[in-house]
């Protein structure tokens, strides 16, 4: 290690902070964290579905955000605007789960196709009572995942659609037959079916799905279940995702597991926000927040742990060859909507904390790779923790789209084990740790360090050795900022930008790093 190198790095990082908050400036400096990355014993493949994403009929995530018709001035094709899947195509997007949320359970699917100006309108009750056109629906959406080279995650309506409704969607979208429904799509324009690989059936049914009690789920969970067909059955099995639990409720995992043999379904859900306050009334402003909201915000964030490992848990009694797995395929942040917007659309801004939580988040369902198989982000475009912000034509990537886009190298990689060693990161008598980490090999063998400093105050030294990697060289990149609540604007959409990471020294198998306060940090050895 070259100390002076090293040491001047830390200097440098201090000189630049922005003055302390008063609740730090006492705190005793940490000392660095130790990890220990042993390349040799690889773990589980992290799952490329974990970096899914969600796009439901909400506020202007579809309309205005994705769709903005064929006649509008902002450039498209076939009315999907080309600047939110340009900077979609670069995210590797894996998957994203259409249509709802609350939403999927109030759509029809044959409101949604066939000629847009006949199609049947709708009031969507959820989400700011707005009337719902269906332009957007099942072609639109199927050419929306072709553009930006992703695999559609439907959200089936078990709440208020029946049996019939379902099975014949699925029979719609992936039937090559000649048949009534097959050869509906072919009328409407699409002679091929699509590739349906994953299915929700119902969403939340717990609450706005149907406000059903776990055992009557789970039995038309079976029901529905039944008659989704695998009409392309010598090229894929549709991977059938049971609703699961909201949170800690552990009671729901419990009943459906138990009640739903594993040889029917591939997935059970699990949703879970990130709320300051934890208070549904009162949940924090996304940019206007001091020391003990961004502290509240990631401790929040990390109870994720324990409720994977829980629901894991009770998993592992009825699936102990981990069969099924865990698809969180709702998480994220959710914050007061910004003053002057519809409360019903959900818009939020996004800001440095939002990379933080983003980052948290993935190294937990790394860490879990054996269970969790998918995981979503609410969501994709102007709604809640989003990728990507829209007002008419201008367009801004968010601090969380650049942790998608630095972290995609962990898709379909082999997970590493990590030994981590860190100091806490205090506030007012509670702490978190100060570093998170994750690290996995691709298919090219290179190996991806990520690794998180929570603490907007103190950088840190992370001083790592290599087992069984064999590096030459270290190269990374890092996203931070000076302020907590950096963001971007329309105005000014490169204030948090991934750039070149220069605080990496390696010599031999000890990798050291000075990892600045509140950045996420990927490294390539
Ligand atoms: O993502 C917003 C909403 O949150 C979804 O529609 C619902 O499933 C959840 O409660």
């Amino acid at each position: 290690m070259n100390t002076t190198k090293h040491l001047l790095s830390l200097t440098l990082g201090l000189a630049l902070l922005p003055a302390l908050p008063v609740g730090a400036q006492n705190l005793p400096a940490p000392s660095g964290a130790t990890l220990v990355l042993k390349a040799g014993e690889p773990g589980p493949v992290i799952n490329r579905n974990i970096y899914g994403q969600f796009a439901e009929h909400l506020g202007h995530c579809i309309y205005g955000g994705i769709w903005v018709g064929e006649n509008s001035p902002i450039p498209n094709t076939r009315g999907i605007r080309n600047d939110v899947v340009a900077a979609l195509r670069e995210l590797h997007v894996p998957n994203v789960r259409w249509p709802g949320g609350c939403f999927a359970d109030e759509y029809h699917w044959r409101d949604g196709i066939g000629p847009r100006a006949q199609r049947f309108k709708m009031i969507n009750t959820h989400w700011g009572g707005v009337v719902e056109d269906n332009s957007f629906g099942t072609h639109e959406f199927m050419d929306f995942c072709e553009q930006i080279g992703t695999e559609p995650y439907i959200c089936g309506n078990v709440g208020s659609g029946t049996v019939q409704e379902m099975m014949e969607w699925i029979e719609y979208m992936t039937s090559d037959a000649d048949s009534p429904l097959a050869n509906l799509r072919r009328k409407n324009g699409h002679d091929k079916p699509w590739k349906v690989p994953y299915l929700a059936v119902g969403n939340e049914s717990w609450g706005c799905g149907g406000n059903m009690r776990p055992e009557f789920y789970a039995d038309n969970y079976r029901r529905y279940n039944t008659f989704v067909k695998d009409y392309n059955r010598s090229n894929y099995h549709i991977q059938r995702i049971a609703g699961g639990s909201n949170g800690q409720d552990y009671n729901w995992t419990e009943v459906v597991m138990d009640m739903v043999p594993v040889s029917q379904m591939n997935g059970l859900s699990l949703h879970w926000y990130t709320l300051p306050t934890g208070d549904w009334k009162k949940k924090g402003s996304a940019t206007e927040f001091d020391e003990a909201a961004w502290f509240a915000t990631l401790r929040n964030t990390l109870r994720m742990d324990e409720l994977v490992t829980k629901h894991s848990a009770i998993m592992d009694k009825r699936d102990p060859e981990k069969r099924v797995g865990l698809v969180v395929d709702e998480w994220g942040t959710w914050y007061d909507v910004e003053p002057g917007t519809n409360p019903g659309f959900l818009y939020q801004q996004n800001t440095l904390r939002d990379a933080i939580v983003a980052g948290l988040n993935f190294h937990i369902f790394h860490k879990h790779a054996d269970r969790v198989a998918g995981a979503n982000i609410a969501q994709m475009v102007n709604v809640l923790q989003t990728m990507i912000l829209t007002d008419g034509p201008k367009m801004a990537l968010t601090p969380t789209y650049w942790v998608f886009e630095m972290y995609k190298v962990h898709q379909g990689a082999a997970s590493l084990p990590v030994e981590l060693n860190t100091p806490d990161y205090v506030v007012g008598g509670d702490k978190i740790p100060a570093v998170s980490a994750s690290a996995s090999r691709d298919a090219k063998g290179k190996v991806h360090l990520s690794l998180v400093n929570t603490n907007p105050n103190q950088p840190l030294t992370v001083s790592c050795r290599l087992e069984g990697v064999g590096a030459k060289t270290v190269t990374g990149r890092i996203l931070t900022a000076p302020a907590m609540n950096a963001r971007n604007t329309f105005d000014s959409p490169d204030t948090v930008h991934p750039v070149a990471f220069t605080g990496a020294t390696l010599d031999g198998a000890t990798l050291t790093v000075a990892l600045p306060a509140k950045s996420v940090v990927i490294l390539e050895l």
